[in-house]
C-alpha cells in the first residue's frame, strides 16, 4: 500500500504541492519518496528511500521546475525499500514516468518478455514494467497517443493498480488508471488532482471525483475525462463534497484508526490472495523438507502462529511447535540445530523478542522463514525466505488487519504444503480455494450485520470486572486473541484458555453474571463445545457466543449471540471470527472512554526486549 498524487496547475510551480500532498498520504507508506515534473519539455526527477522529512532535507523536494508532476511515497512489496526501487520509474529512455499502487502479479513474465525485447530494467519492484511496457506499444505503433498505448499496456496488467503517468511525448496531461487499488480526483475550477486518497489534496479542494475500477482518466489544463477499461467508452462523472477535515481523512472519516483498519479487512484480505505464487512455493518447500518447525513470534503474531499449527497439523500433517519468541532461548535455544527451521511471524519485523529467536537460530545454523508486513525490515533482512502480508501500514497499536492477513496467508501455506504432500483431494482444495476467495466478502458482512449488536454488548459487559474467553482446537487460538484485544486496548482483566482445561481450574472464578465469551464454529469440537457452554451457565456465567448462522443449539444457550457466515472450513475460521472480537474491544474501550488507538504502556513496535 503506497500514495501516489499528481497534479496540473494554472500557474505557480507542481513539486511543493506534491510533497505536502505526499506528506498526508505517508501514513501509507514512509519506506522512500520521489518526484517527477515535466518542464520545457524535459522531465526532472528526485528520489530516495526514507521518510519524507528526510529526503526533503537532502534532496529538497521542494525544488523541481514545472506546473505539471506525480509523486509517489513508499510501502515496499516488491523489491527492498532501497533508491533503486523507489519510484517514479521510467522506460529505457527517461521519457515515459510512471508512480503506482498496487501489486502487478504478472510482472514476472511481462518483464522477461521485455527483456527478451531489449528493454533494460534497474530496480526489483513489479511496477517498472509499466513504463516499458508503454515505450514498447508506441515502439511497435507510432501512430499510437500516449492514452492508447496506455490503454493496450493495461490489458496486459493483471492485478490491482492506480497508476499515474506522465510523458515527454505529450507533455500536458497526466494519465490515471486503476483497479482496485485506490484513485480519486481532487477538482477546484482552477487545477487538477489525482491521488491514493482524499487527504492528499483536502487543503486545496475537498471536491472529489472517485474513480472505479478499470477506469482510466486523462487530466489536462481543462479539466478531467474518463473511460472503461479496456474499450474506451466515455464515461460521465461530477465532482462530489467531501466535508472531511484533513486529520480525519487520514482515518477517511472513522474516529480511529483501529476502526478504519477493521474495516479495511476485506481489501487487505484480497490483496493476499495475490501473493505470487512463486514464494508460497518456496516458502512451503522449506517448510516441507524441515525437520523440525518453529513457529515463533510475540503477542497477536504468535496468536496467528498458534493457529497456524492447527492448520498445518490438520491440512498437512505437518507437526510444528509454536513458541512464544520471548521464551524461545530458554525453550528451545539449546535444542534448535541445524535441522530446525524457524518461521517467524510478526507484522513490524522489528520485534526484539522475535529478532532475538531468530537470530539465536541462525547461531546454530536452523533455516529462518518468516511472515511480516514490513518488507525491508530487520526480519526480512535475517530471513532465508519471507513474504509480505500486503496489509499496508496498520497504525493503530492494536494489531487487527495484520492478524487477519497472516492468518490467510499461514492458510494459503498449509493448502500448498497439503498438495506437496499429497493431504488432500481436489474436492477439498477446491472447496478451501473457494472459501479463501470468499473470506473477504464474509468479513465485509459481518461488520455491516453484526456491529450494532456488538456495540450493544459492549455497551453492557463494559464495567466487567474480569472476561473469559473460551475456545476448542484451533479456536483456542482465536479466543487468545480476543482476550489480547480487550486487554490491550479496554483494560479488562481477561482470562483464556481452551475451553477443555476449565474444569481443572479456572472455573472456580465462575460467579452469578460472569462475562465468558465462546468462540464456537460449527466443526468437530461443536458438540463438546455445548457442553463447556452448559458447565459454564451451571455456575452463573453469562455466555456471549460467536456462532455460526443459524445454529440455533448454540443460540438458545447463549445471553448474547453474534453471527458469522456458515460454512467456513475450520482452518480458515479464525478470520471471520476474530472480527467480532476486534469489534467487542473497540466498542468496550469507547464505552470506556478510553482511545483505541493509542492504549497507554503500548507501542506498535517493540523493539525493547
Ligand atoms: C497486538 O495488538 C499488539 N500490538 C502486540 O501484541 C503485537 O502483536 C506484538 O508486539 C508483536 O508485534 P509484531 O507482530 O510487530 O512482531
Amino acid at each position: 500500500m503506497c500514495g501516489i498524487f499528481g497534479c496540473i496547475l494554472k500557474e505557480g510551480s507542481a513539486a511543493p504541492l506534491i510533497h505536502s500532498s505526499l506528506k498526508r498520504l505517508e501514513y501509507r507508506g514512509y519506506d522512500s519518496v520521489g518526484i517527477a515534473t515535466i518542464s520545457s519539455g524535459k522531465i526532472h526527477m528526485k528520489k530516495d528511500q526514507g521518510k519524507i522529512d528526510e529526503v526533503h532535507k537532502i534532496l529538497d523536494l521542494d525544488n523541481l521546475p514545472g506546473k505539471i508532476g506525480i509523486g509517489h511515497t513508499r510501502w515496499a512489496t516488491h523489491g527492498a525499500p532501497l533508491k533503486i526501487n523507489s519510484h517514479p520509474h521510467t522506460d529505457c529512455r527517461g521519457e515515459i514516468v510512471v508512480v503506482h499502487n498496487g501489486i502487478i502479479e504478472n510482472f514476472m513474465e511481462l518483464k522477461s518478455e521485455l527483456q527478451n525485447l531489449g528493454h533494460t530494467f534497474v530496480s526489483k519492484t513489479d511496477t517498472e514494467v509499466m513504463p516499458h511496457l508503454i515505450e514498447e506499444m508506441l515502439k511497435q505503433n507510432p501512430k499510437l497517443t500516449l492514452e492508447q498505448a496506455v490503454m493496450e499496456s493495461l490489458k496486459r496488467i493483471d492485478g490491482s493498480y492506480a497508476f499515474a503517468i506522465i510523458s515527454t511525448r505529450e507533455p500536458d496531461k497526466i494519465i490515471c488508471a486503476r483497479n482496485e487499488s485506490p484513485l480519486v480526483l481532487g477538482i477546484n475550477g482552477k487545477d487538477v488532482f489525482c491521488a491514493s486518497d482524499i487527504p492528499a489534496f483536502l487543503e486545496v479542494t475537498n471536491k472529489a471525483v472517485m474513480i472505479n475500477n478499470y477506469e482510466l482518466v486523462i487530466l489536462t489544463a481543462d479539466g478531467y475525462s474518463i473511460k472503461k477499461i479496456p474499450d474506451g467508452r466515455i464515461i460521465e462523472r461530477a465532482p462530489i463534497v467531501v466535508d472531511w477535515t484533513a486529520e480525519m481523512a487520514e482515518k477517511r472519516g472513522y474516529p480511529h484508526f483501529m476502526i478504519k483498519e477493521i474495516n479495511e479487512q476485506p481489501q487487505t484480505l484480497r490483496n493476499t490472495l495475490r501473493i505470487q505464487d512463486h514464494y508460497l512455493d518456496l516458502l512451503s518447500t522449506f517448510l516441507d523438507r524441515a525437520n523440525e518447525v518453529f513457529l515463533v513470534a510475540c503477542g497477536t503474531s504468535y496468536h496467528a502462529c498458534l493457529a497456524a499449527s492447527y492448520m498445518f497439523s490438520k491440512l498437512a500433517f505437518l507437526p510444528t511447535f509454536p513458541v512464544y519468541a520471548s521464551e524461545f532461548l530458554e525453550q528451545c535455544g539449546k535444542s534448535v540445530n541445524i535441522d530446525s527451521t524457524i518461521l517467524a511471524v510478526s507484522q513490524s519485523g522489528e520485534t526484539a523478542d522475535t529478532i532475538g529467536a531468530v537470530t539465536c537460530a541462525q547461531q546454530r545454523a536452523a533455516t529462518v522463514l518468516s511472515l511480516t508486513n514490513v518488507i525491508g525490515s530487520t526480519l526480512t533482512r535475517v530471513s532465508r525466505v519471507y513474504i509480505g502480508t500486503q496489509a499496508g501500514p496498520e497504525i493503530g497499536v492494536a494489531a487487527t488487519k495484520t492478524f487477519t492477513s497472516q492468518l490467510s496467508v499461514l492458510a494459503q501455506l498449509a493448502l500448498k504444503l497439503a498438495i506437496k504432500r499429497g493431504k488432500i483431494s481436489q474436492d477439498e482444495m477446491d472447496l478451501l480455494e473457494e472459501q479463501l476467495q470468499n473470506i473477504p466478502e464474509y468479513v465485509e458482512h459481518i461488520v455491516a450485520t453484526q456491529e450494532e449488536k456488538i456495540k450493544e454488548i459492549a455497551k453492557k459487559y463494559a464495567k466487567s470486572k474480569v472476561f473469559f474467553f473460551l475456545g476448542r482446537g484451533i479456536s483456542t487460538a482465536t479466543a487468545f486473541e480476543g482476550r489480547l484485544k480487550l486487554m490491550e486496548i479496554a483494560y479488562i482483566p481477561s482470562i483464556a484458555f481452551p475451553a477443555g482445561e476449565s474444569k481443572h481450574g479456572p472455573i472456580s472464578l465462575i460467579e452469578e453474571g460472569f462475562p465468558v465469551v465462546f468462540v464456537c464454529p460449527q466443526d468437530d469440537t461443536h458438540k463438546t463445545i455445548i457442553g463447556n457452554i452448559m458447565e459454564m451457565k451451571a455456575r452463573g456465567a453469562h455466555i456471549i457466543a460467536v456462532v455460526e448462522e443459524g445454529d440455533e443449539n448454540i443460540k438458545a444457550l447463549a445471553d448474547e449471540y453474534i453471527e458469522v457466515p456458515k460454512g467456513i472450513p475450520t482452518i480458515l475460521s479464525p478470520i471471520p471470527f476474530a472480527v467480532p472480537l476486534q469489534l467487542l474491544a473497540y466498542h468496550t474501550a469507547l464505552e470506556k472512554g478510553l482511545n483505541p488507538d493509542m492504549p497507554r504502556n503500548l507501542a506498535k513496535s517493540v523493539t525493547v526486549k
